[in-house]
């Protein structure tokens, strides 16, 4: 029998070892020849630790399941005749997951992740093979055609990028991996990366074909152990294979893959400022232009991207820039792995094509609040993203319908509130965390994010909250047109948002004091 149980980190917060063991030593207990293959997570979080059960060609799952669960669950027997109420029946058809358009994410929490066998087995290097018989510009018109956008937040196209650094003439040149994943609420990149390693190798690689980059870093944060784990067995198994190294797949394409630690901090998410640390200094922000596609890395052109928009790259190549443009509308085309997390019932991730509002995730993927209690804001983007209220949840999850409603999709994260949340003190937080995470090298943010904190907080002890209120508000506009980067200009976009939506929880509440 093949046991499969997730070594994604949520699931092994949520006691995924101590069942792996349990489920061990009760075959063992019964004589049972188990095989137990650590998996990733298929990102239904409220089902983890989900063990699934490999029968005649397909699986059953049973979750969430605790060690305490092991021995009924072996007595039942496991598989089709295992009845028993943590019971889910075959993965793939639980609504949740098969609802989605799972292009990217269809492999995590299927495969071993640090197999290059089990990964081509399921498709895996379709993509690159197509890429070495198309060739650079071919791969180039491709990402272009597909309409993929950088999934990191900023919502580039790719293709303008990688024709950037494919055209650019230098002696070296680099694939770096933005794996900073520092947004609050988001953990995409993580599941992949735990998941399915090998598509991030894919899509790097063939990101390094089309720009003829011979060396690629992936910056990992790290509170990431796990992924660092998986990221370097992966690379250690890709590189005896052969698809990874001097002779890429038999190419003649050389191609070497490293994996770097940050620090912990949040800017070293923003590229000029991960370069920096890359090069081993301190993470500060460059003054661009120059971007990073002309000179970047140690002065070389440079591919900077989302582990989002490498792995989107090889199902991409393997079924054509057409089928993925199928999906999405407008200028937002393919799918958004979306994060669901705080005040729900159902978190976890959700790809799905671009246009589905924020009420269908939250209320039919999401179940609601964990709380039970109203929706009443929701955030998304991550720590810099605008609050919506519900008037606005029927906006859909689209670039530039984000935008249209002053907020934005950023990496895909949602953070949903219900009806407890105080805005006024979100809105204190989002200073807060600028003044924590400013790298400090423009006055806007290193000196208007302490004031934001400062003025947030005689707004809220009633100190002439009118005219402390319209100081934020002109706060907010100098942070958004002189800040160098995203950090400082967006800065303004959670605090805006919950003035200008939830006006009720910035009037006196303490006595007011001349
Ligand atoms: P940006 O708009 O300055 O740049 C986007 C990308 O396009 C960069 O890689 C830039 O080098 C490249 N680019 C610009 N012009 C180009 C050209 N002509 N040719 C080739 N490449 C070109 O945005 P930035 O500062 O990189 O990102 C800001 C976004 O990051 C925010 O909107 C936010 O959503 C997101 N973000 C994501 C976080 C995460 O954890 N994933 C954390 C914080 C912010
Ligand atoms: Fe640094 Fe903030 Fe200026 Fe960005 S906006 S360069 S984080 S001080």
């Amino acid at each position: 029998i093949r046991l499969f149980v997730p070594r994604d980190a949520v699931a092994l917060g949520l006691g995924a070892n101590r069942v792996a063991c349990a489920l061990k030593r009760g075959a063992e207990a019964r004589g049972l020849d188990v095989e137990i293959v650590r998996t990733g997570s298929r990102g239904l979080f409220w089902l983890e630790p989900m063990v699934e059960v490999e029968t005649e060609g397909h699986r059953v799952a049973y979750g969430p399941v605790t060690p305490a669960d092991v021995e009924a669950l072996l007595d039942a027997g496991l598989g089709e005749g295992g009845d028993h109420p943590l019971r889910l029946g075959d993965p793939e058809e639980i609504p949740y997951l098969a609802r989605q358009h799972r292009l990217t994410f269809h492999r995590c929490g299927v495969i071993d992740p640090v197999s290059v066998a089990d990964y081509r087995a399921h498709g895996g290097y379709r993509g690159l093979e197509a890429a070495l018989r198309l060739g650079p510009e071919a791969i180039v018109a491709a990402v272009r055609d597909s309409g993929l956008r950088g999934r990191g937040g900023a919502g580039f196209p790719a293709g303008i990028k990688w024709n950037t650094v494919m055209l650019a003439q230098a002696d070296r040149k680099y694939v770096v991996c933005n794996a900073d994943e520092g947004d609050s609420g988001t953990f995409a990149d993580r599941m992949m990366m735990e998941g399915d390693p090998f598509c991030l190798i894919e899509g790097m690689t063939i990101a390094a074909v089309a720009t003829g980059a011979t060396r690629g870093y992936i910056y990992l944060r790290s509170e990431y152990p796990q992924a660092f784990e998986t990221l370097r067995q992966a690379i250690a198994n890709g590189v005896a294979a052969g698809v990874l190294g001097d002779d890429v797949m038999g190419s003649g394409k050389n191609f070497h893959l490293e994996v770097r630690l940050g620090a912990g901090a949040y800017i070293c998410g923003e590229e000029t400022s991960l370069l920096e640390s890359l090069e081993g200094r301190r993470g500060i922000v460059r003054a661009k232009p120059p971007i990073p596609a002309l000179k970047g890395f140690l002065g070389r052109p440079t591919l900077v991207n989302n582990v989002m928009t490498f792995t989107a790259v090889p199902w991409i190549l393997e079924n054509g820039a057409e089928a993925y443009a199928a999906y999405g509308q407008g200028r937002s085309l393919g799918t958004l792995p979306i994060q669901l997390a705080g005040n729900v019932k159902h978190g976890g991730l959700i790809e799905y094509a671009f246009g589905i509002t924020l009420r269908e995730v939250i209320e039919e993927f999401g179940g609601g609040t964990r709380s039970g209690r109203p929706v009443r804001a929701v955030q998304v983007g991550g720590p810099l993203g605008a609050y919506f209220p519900d008037h606005l949840l029927d906006t859909p999850l689209d670039y530039e319908a984000m935008a249209g409603a002053k907020g934005l999709v950023g990496h895909g994260g949602i953070v949903v509130f219900d009806d407890t949340v105080d805005m006024a003190a979100q809105a204190r937080f989002a200073f807060e965390f600028c003044a924590t995470e400013s790298c400090g090298k423009c006055t806007p943010c290193r000196i208007g994010a302490t004031r934001g904190v400062e003025t947030m907080d005689k707004v809220i002890a009633g100190i002439r909250p009118e005219a402390n209120l319209k100081l934020v508000e002109d706060l907010c506009e100098v942070m958004t047109d002189g800040s160098l980067c995203a950090m400082g200009g967006l800065t303004p976009m959670p605090v805006m948002s919950a003035i200008t939506h939830f006006p009720e929880d910035f009037s006196p509440r303490g006595q007011q004091l001349p």
